[in-house]
């Protein structure tokens, strides 16, 4: 096999890299006025400037070769058809196939599976529209008011992102509580907050097995059962979604309540399955089948928009562009609308747990950067906090701007305001402030040769900060379905050109299992010795603390 580093396309990329890493931002926007038609392109309802990136023609030309020669087009039809995409766990990843919209089949093993996919879609129509019309009545007769989901990674990270990104769109008497840490504080602040005779939880877990959820799931079915409620009532109050169904009626949920999904469904893909149930409660079904109109939207688009014309790819290749030839290992997501607080963490997950890995997808080991760090909050809030580092501080982070025009909620000027904020950030990153505009400035403003002298090295912003900036007309579930997509498909794009698997993530178990056994010995309160020296202290000093060793 062909590493990615040892491809022709990958070393001229490199070359290109050294004839054009001095060239500034300002100067290819001084050269060419018309970047900004150039880089862009509008897909699915979304509209997407790149011009403010270090990208000519020629690394353009460059970076689609290497799409081409890492088939990055073959690698998302297999995906698209249901091929194995992740051969160490012998899966396809089908989240595509969740919202396909079309009448097209979609053939697992032989099967299509589109027709389970409906059916369970019919299932959560008809539930979700008896919760929120107030027909389905908890145990004392009243209809349901509280609706917990109790999950984690992607049984939390997705439905509490998209519940917050579209809440006006959210029934008035349902409230969403998402508990997901292992951290009593968790639930029991969430319980506080609810009526038993009134709240549905959600037991949403794709394997079952996950130990904060059954933790949380186990003592909040104590505390229905402790409220005057029997073992029959908890049938009206708790219903699972996996794919797990033995260990969803081990648990002790009828699986008349549980709304299931399939293994070629990755946790963190998994938004658009059952998991998206307490979304569906919150939006109502019709909404939720617009937000999966959004994500097929882009996924056609993905799937046949040329390498050049291509959203993903084009976020993708930028991505690989910084994270490989500029040494940019972090990358920042500010949406500026404040419903999409959650959505910086949502593609954290995504893109951390899919892309971060250190072996190619035959096993061997990479020689190149692989998944960047991502991170993230809404803008302005970031502007008076960490936006101070990517205008002066010594790391480049490329960031992507998302920006909605127009408000959920209008209210006088604000909503101009907070798109000038974000035009000006990403303008202020790549102009920056030379020493002959901040003299000027400080001058006019009347400041002292000495004043100018003393500051300026304060005061200058070299600039040269590249972004993306990411437009919609309004933060519908269209749209944020889209967004969503969007960003699988780029995560998808650049696992293909590193030749790693996105879709396992073995490296959350090692932690998982020692979690079990250092549990296992904190329960048995003696004295440990058989870890590194560290951590057997830490657990004999945590046992101290607690009173159980001398
Ligand atoms: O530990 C990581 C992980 O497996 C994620 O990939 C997943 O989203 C999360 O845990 C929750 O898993 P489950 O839905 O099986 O409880």
């Amino acid at each position: 096999m062909t590493h990615p580093v040892e491809r022709e396309e990958w070393k001229a990329l490199a070359e290109h890299h050294e004839s054009v890493r001095a060239t500034t931002l300002r100067e290819l926007f001084e050269k060419d006025d018309q970047r900004h038609e150039v880089f862009q392109l509008e897909a699915a309802g979304i509209f997407l400037d790149y011009s403010k990136n270090h990208l000519t023609d020629t690394t353009l030309d460059l970076l689609l070769s290497l799409a081409r020669a890492s088939s990055v087009s073959e690698k998302m039809q297999r995906m698209f058809r249901g091929d194995i995409v992740n051969p160490t766990e012998h899966r396809p990843a089908l989240h595509t196939a969740l919202r396909n919209r079309s009448d097209q089949p979609v053939m697992v093993d032989g099967r299509d599976v589109m027709p389970d996919i409906r059916e369970v879609l019919a299932r959560m129509r008809v539930f979700s529209d008896q919760v929120r019309e107030g027909q389905w009545k908890g145990f004392t007769g009243k209809p349901i008011t509280d609706v917990v989901n109790i999950g984690i990674g992607g049984s939390d990270l997705g439905p509490l992102m998209a519940v917050e990104a579209l809440a006006p769109f959210a029934h008035p008497r349902l409230t969403l509580h998402f508990v997901s840490n292992v951290d009593a504080s968790h639930l029991v602040s969430a319980l506080k907050k609810v009526d038993p005779e009134t709240t549905l939880f959600i037991v949403a877990s794709k394997t079952f097995t996950t130990q904060e959820t059954l933790s949380n799931a186990h003592s909040a079915r104590r505390w229905f059962l402790e409220s005057a409620a029997v073992e029959t009532d908890v049938s009206k109050h708790f219903v699972a979604l996996s794919t797990n169904a033995d260990a969803v009626s081990d648990f002790g949920i009828d699986t008349d309540n549980m709304f299931g999904f399939w293994d070629w469904v990755g946790g963190r893909y998994s938004l658009w399955s059952a998991i998206g149930l307490s979304l569906v409660l919150s939006i109502g079904m019709d909404r939720f089948e617009q937000m999966l109109q959004g994500a097929h939207d882009m996924d056609m688009h993905a799937r046949d928009a040329a390498p050049e014309q291509n959203m993903p790819v084009i976020l993708a290749l930028l991505t690989v562009w910084y994270n490989n030839f500029w040494d940019a290992h972090s990358h920042l997501i500010a949406p500026y609308d404040q419903y999409l607080h959650r959505f910086p963490a949502y593609l954290q997950q995504l893109t951390m747990e899919s892309n971060g890995k250190s072996v190619h997808i035959d096993g061997s080991p990479v020689s190149l950067a692989t998944g960047p760090v991502v991170w993230g909050e809404p803008g302005t809030n970031g502007q008076h906090a960490y936006f101070q580092l990517l205008h002066q501080g010594t790391h480049l982070i490329p960031t992507d701007f998302i920006m909605a025009i127009e408000s959920l909620n209008p209210l006088g000027i604000h909503q101009d305001l907070l798109m000038a904020n974000c035009f000006a950030q990403s303008e202020a990153l790549m102009m920056g402030k030379n020493r002959d505009e901040l003299h000027a400035e400080m001058r006019a403003a009347g400041a002292s040769e000495e004043q100018i002298n003393r500051l300026s090295g304060h005061r200058t912003f070299a600039g040269n900060r590249p972004s993306n900036t990411l437009l919609v007309q309004q933060m519908t579930p269209h749209a944020l379905g889209a967004l969503i997509a969007l960003y699988e498909h780029k995560v998808f794009v650049e696992a293909a050109i590193w030749d790693i698997n996105p879709f396992d993530q073995w490296g959350v178990e090692l932690g998982k299992q020692l979690a079990k056994s250092i549990h296992a010995e904190i329960d048995q309160a003696k004295t440990v010795s058989g870890h590194d020296a560290s951590t057997n202290g830490l657990i004999n000093r945590a046992l101290k603390f607690k009173n159980l060793l001398a």
